[in-house]
Formats: structure tokens, C-alpha cells, sequence
């Protein structure tokens, strides 16, 4: 597989490195954190985001609040408190608490917080396996948002798959459509991709249908923030439209993601909760205003994309098509 040539989460005793990714594609720099509130503050305005990188730098973060003497339950809520749709966030807080709970150091939490990192890098790994087999030679791959090395340990969810067929020798073309608001396709998955040596264009949004009738897209591959036990996936907003669009087209959308993403507690993506962020996300872009001042506007982070237009789950525990309820239900064991 194409693996990346820059970290984005490095840890070191109570210090949490992490790429800004509100400063790039122009410029690539990192910050250095070695409080909660900053890492909390980090998380809330994307500095990281992508669903198991949110994970993986609040479970960091909790180390972090056992180094500086906060309050451990304070700490936990704090993070909880920061973005409430990826349920990677929760999946971490959730297996780092009986540590803490029970009194366990700050090189504890950290040992745990490393064995975050490294299984959601194997996971990454298992999910580019699947892509090295299942993406096809030659295919032009549509994806949404940035699933990618920024948005996990490593390698990525979507973007390890495709990363899996580029390593495996096929010819893959991706094309990165914008995704606003907050353009992490335009500015993120455009970056890595250059960076990486994968071929990749950039599309607007709304040229997406147009693509698609001039049979110029073979698949979609997108990320998840939180899969439903009956396949439903939240993803950032505008997958749903991405899906449906393909659906009606008769092109395949795939969904990659660690298990750790799977939220077998709910039934249907209806539960999920949808994260609503700042108007300013929508009406200004980099400091530029773009809409009228005063005008009302509605910023919901994420969108959920029902089993029905999913054709199948790239999931680190295996390949799941067809009946997508009964596949998750399988792997849960
Ligand atoms: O708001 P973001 O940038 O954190 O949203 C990220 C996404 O929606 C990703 O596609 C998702 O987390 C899958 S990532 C591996």
C-alpha cells in the first residue's frame, strides 16, 4: 500500500503534536499541546478532526489531564463535550475510563492511548488489503470529505483503500469533490493525495451529477463518522447527495471504516446525533464574507446515508455487501 509521508498525531510525554489542518493546504504546520483545554479547544475547531483521529488525540488528551493534575472525570466530560457525532470519540473515552477509574498513572493512560493509535493503523492496513482486490484497474474513484492519513492514525478509512490499489499497482484516478463548508476535500484530500503521488482532481460539489452522466465515475469511497447496526452511515454532510447520486446512476458507494465506528447500540441512523457547527463556517470563507450580513443560516456537520444506497462496508473485521444489518450483526459475533 501507499503509505503517507507525514504524521498526523505524534506523541510524546505529555506533550500531543498534532498537524494543523485549519492551516493547510498552504501552509504545513504543527502544534504542540500540553493541557486538556488545548487539546479539547483543538478538537472543537478542527485543528484534528476525522473521526478516528478525534479519538485517538482525546484519548492522548486524558494522559495529558493525568500529567497536569485535572480532575479525570472533569477531563472525560470535557472531551465528551467537544464534537458529539463520531462515535470513535466516545468508543475511546469509553475504553480509556476503567483505567483512570481505577487510578491508573499517566504512563497507563498513555500504554492504552498507544494501543489506540496502533490498532486503528492495523486497521487502516486491513482496509487497504480490501481496496488492493475490490478497486477496480483503471477506476476513477469519487470521495467526500477527507478520509484520509489526516483524519486517522496513518493511513486513512476511504483513502487507505484507495491507497491499497495504488500500492498494489492499479491505476487509480480520485476525484475530490470540494465539501463544504469547511472544503476538507479542496484542501485536505487534494493535499494528501499530491503528497502521496496519487492522482487526484478537484471537483465542486455540485458537478458531481454531472460526472456521473458522463459516465466519468466508476465508484465512490467515502469515510463514517457513526454506523447504525442496520448499515445506515453518517458521514460529513453532503455524503447522503453523493450516494443517492450514484445510486441513481447504478454506481457502487462504499463505505470505509474501523470498527470502531460501528455503533451496534443503535438501530438505525435516525439516533445519531447531528452535529450543528458555527454559521461563519457557511457565510465566510478564510475571513472572506460570502453571504449577506444577517442572512440566517444552517450548518449541520453531517448527513446520514441510508443501508439501502450503501453497496458495501470496507470494514477492518471484513467485506460487508448485500444485506448490511445481517453482515454487521455477523462480524459483531
Ligand atoms: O468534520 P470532520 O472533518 O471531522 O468530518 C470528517 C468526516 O466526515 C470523515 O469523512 C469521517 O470522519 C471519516 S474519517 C476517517
Amino acid at each position: 500500500m501507499t503509505a503517507p509521508s507525514f504524521l498526523t498525531i505524534r506523541y510524546e510525554p505529555g506533550v500531543l503534536t498534532l498537524l494543523d489542518q485549519t492551516k493547510l493546504p498552504t501552509d504545513e504546520t504543527y502544534v504542540r499541546l500540553a493541557d486538556l483545554e488545548s487539546i479539547a479547544k483543538a478538537i472543537e475547531t478542527m485543528v484534528v478532526r476525522g473521526a478516528p483521529a478525534i479519538g485517538i488525540s482525546a484519548a492522548y488528551g486524558l494522559a495529558v489531564a493525568r500529567r497536569t493534575g485535572v480532575p479525570m472525570a472533569d477531563a472525560d466530560l470535557r472531551l465528551r463535550r467537544t464534537r458529539p457525532t463520531a462515535v470513535n470519540l466516545f468508543w475511546a473515552l469509553d475504553r480509556m475510563r476503567p483505567l483512570w477509574a481505577d487510578g491508573a498513572d499517566a504512563e497507563t493512560l498513555e500504554a492504552e492511548a498507544h494501543r489506540i493509535y496502533q490498532e486503528d493503523k492495523a486497521s487502516s492496513e486491513a482496509m487497504a488489503r480490501i481496496g488492493a482486490e475490490l478497486i477496480p484497474d483503471g477506476a476513477t474513484v469519487l470521495t467526500h470529505c477527507n478520509a484520509g492519513a489526516l483524519a486517522t492514525a496513518e493511513l486513512g478509512t476511504a483513502l487507505a483503500v484507495i491507497r491499497g490499489a495504488h500500492g498494489a499497482g492499479k491505476t487509480v484516478r480520485v476525484l475530490a469533490d470540494e465539501t463544504r463548508p469547511v472544503l476538507q476535500g479542496a484542501r485536505l484530500t487534494a493535499w494528501e493525495l499530491m503528497k502521496d503521488g496519487i492522482d487526484v482532481t478537484v471537483i465542486a460539489d455540485g458537478a458531481v451529477a454531472h460526472f456521473l452522466g458522463q459516465g466519468a465515475i466508476d465508484c465512490a469511497v467515502t469515510g463514517a463518522d457513526r454506523i447504525a447496526a442496520n448499515g445506515d452511515a453518517a458521514n460529513k454532510i453532503g455524503t447522503r447527495g453523493v450516494a443517492c447520486l450514484l445510486h441513481h446512476h447504478d454506481r457502487p458507494t462504499y463505505i470505509a471504516a474501523p470498527w470502531s465506528t460501528v455503533d451496534m447500540s443503535l438501530a438505525t441512523g435516525d439516533a445519531i446525533e447531528i452535529e450543528e457547527r458555527p454559521a461563519h463556517e457557511v457565510h465566510t470563507i478564510r475571513g472572506q464574507r460570502i453571504a449577506p450580513e444577517g442572512v440566517k443560516v444552517r450548518n449541520p456537520a453531517f448527513d446520514v446515508t441510508p443501508a439501502g444506497w450503501i453497496n458495501g462496508l470496507i470494514l477492518d473485521r471484513g467485506y460487508v455487501t448485500g444485506d448490511l444489518k445481517a453482515g454487521l450483526a455477523n462480524l459483531a459475533g
